[in-house]
């Protein structure tokens, strides 16, 4: 969908069967919640796999790496008791870095851009990637060669900081100060400087899970242009961006909500602005676990999971916070798109088409049972298991998981 769907845990429940844990693409704009025995880890970079004391956790040359962020996160959970030794956590010689001028030309650009603001997470992520792309990034492997170092984070400034003074009202920044701050972490991170691919590439008979953040409508290239993230969220990044082949991949599990949320701007069919739409966020405890920001809520729209069906080949589905949806009189599915007077049943293609489409939707009974503590499929209401096997219905995809609460235990295996 957009994102926060419950990946986290998800992933820190796989984790436990799961030898090595890659996240391949975005950066600390993602934000998963974890919570085992009541205890809650908020994780923006490692992988949601780093609570299983025998998972090896990789970031791989397609995420962009705040090395600060990391560090913090690196401290907290050495602080909490959690092993984050380099044998155990990794990160790719390819992976880019998050550097002061990517954040602060986010955050500058979307302050201009008011109307038209992405609502972007702040954190640099997009400037990181342009960087990237257009070949004058810094890469983790730089950091152990200073004059690298410097000489790049020189040529980025000598184009940033006329963005800066001139366009943005802002004081240059200094190539020698941003090297010093660079070079005074790079003891830290370089311990942690593997070959990524290699390693999964030498994991023989073991279990790889590839962790991907942020939602399949927010692919740069898939998603809702422009206002999507500025990575490849698709399944099949996994392999580009942890350096392996499609061959690695045998499953795709999407990570589906049982209802619809967005954070920042971008179409949104089925959004609710009503008591149904306020119950979600309230119940769904729905605010941003990056920047705190109120999600916007929404009925599950099928036509949007059909397409992620589709671009990422799924072989099963996890539907969480099916809980959230106790109390509704009625629980809605959008089946199709009423669109220039003929039905969709895929989104709309031309930029900003979505925001004209009219959702066509399915009614079903609701429930009033409390179901966060039952862990068999059997012992659902009824009217949630026809909610669960209309959507296999309608998406051709098995739900194998159902999530019923937040807790790594309150998960339905089918
Ligand atoms: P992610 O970005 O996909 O990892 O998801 P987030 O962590 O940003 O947001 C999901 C939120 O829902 C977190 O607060 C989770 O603790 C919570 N959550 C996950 N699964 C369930 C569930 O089945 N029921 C309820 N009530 N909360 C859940
Ligand atoms: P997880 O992994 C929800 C959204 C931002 C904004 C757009 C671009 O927790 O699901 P960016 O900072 O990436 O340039 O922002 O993408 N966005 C997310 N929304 N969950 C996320 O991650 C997101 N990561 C980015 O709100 O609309
Ligand atoms: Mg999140």
């Amino acid at each position: 969908q957009w994102g926060d769907e419950g990946k986290g845990k998800l992933v820190d429940m796989l984790s436990q069967k799961s030898d090595i844990i890659v996240r391949f693409q975005g950066g600390n704009n993602a934000g998963h919640t974890i919570k085992v025995s009541g205890q809650q880890t908020i994780l923006h970079l490692i992988p949601s796999g780093i609570l299983n004391p025998k998972a090896v956790c990789l970031i791989g040359n397609g995420v962009v790496l705040d090395p600060w962020v990391f560090l913090n996160e690196v401290d907290q959970l050495a602080a909490s008791g959690i092993d984050v030794d380099s044998k155990r956590l990794g990160i790719s010689y390819k992976t880019h870095l998050i550097l002061p001028y990517h954040k602060l030309l986010d955050q500058v650009r979307e302050t201009k851009k008011s109307a038209s603001k992405i609502g972007t997470t702040g954190r640099g992520i997009g400037p990181c990637y342009e960087d990237k792309v257009a070949r004058v990034g810094l890469r983790a492997a730089d950091l152990t060669d200073r004059d690298l170092v410097l000489a790049k984070i020189t040529r980025a400034l000598e184009e940033k900081n006329i963005l800066f003074s001139n366009l943005y009202g802002q004081k240059p920044l200094d190539p020698n100060d941003v090297t010093e701050q660079v070079l005074a972490i790079a003891p830290r991170i370089i311990p942690y400087l593997t070959d990524v691919g290699a390693r999964i590439d030498s994991a023989a008979n073991q279990t790889i899970l590839f962790e991907g953040a942020q939602g399949i409508h927010l692919d740069i290239d898939h998603g809702t242009y422009p206002f999507v993230t500025s990575s490849n969220t698709v399944a099949s990044n996994a392999a580009t961006g942890s350096g392996v082949g499609l061959g690695k991949i045998d499953q795709v599990l999407g990570i589906v909500k049982a209802y619809t949320t967005r954070v920042g701007a971008g179409a949104f069919p089925t959004e609710l602005d009503d008591l149904d739409g306020e119950h979600l966020q309230k119940n769904g405890h729905e605010v941003g676990a990056t920047t705190g920001r109120p999600r916007r809520c929404g009925w599950l729209d099928a036509v949007i999971l059909k397409a992620s069906v589709r671009l990422n080949s799924l072989t099963a589905i996890a539907l969480t916070k099916v809980d959230v949806l106790q109390n509704l009189p009625i629980i809605k599915i959008c089946t199709g798109y009423k669109y220039k007077g003929e039905t969709l049943s895929y989104p709309p293609q031309f930029e900003g088409s979505l925001n004209d489409v009219t959702p066509i939707y399915e009614e079903w009974p609701g429930f009033t049972q409390d179901i966060s503590q039952c862990l068999e499929y059997a012992k659902l209401p009824a009217s949630v298991r026809k909610y669960i096997e209309r959507l296999e219905d309608l998406l051709g995809v098995p739900v194998k998981y159902v999530s019923v609460g937040p807790d790594r235990e309150q998960t339905i295996v089918r």
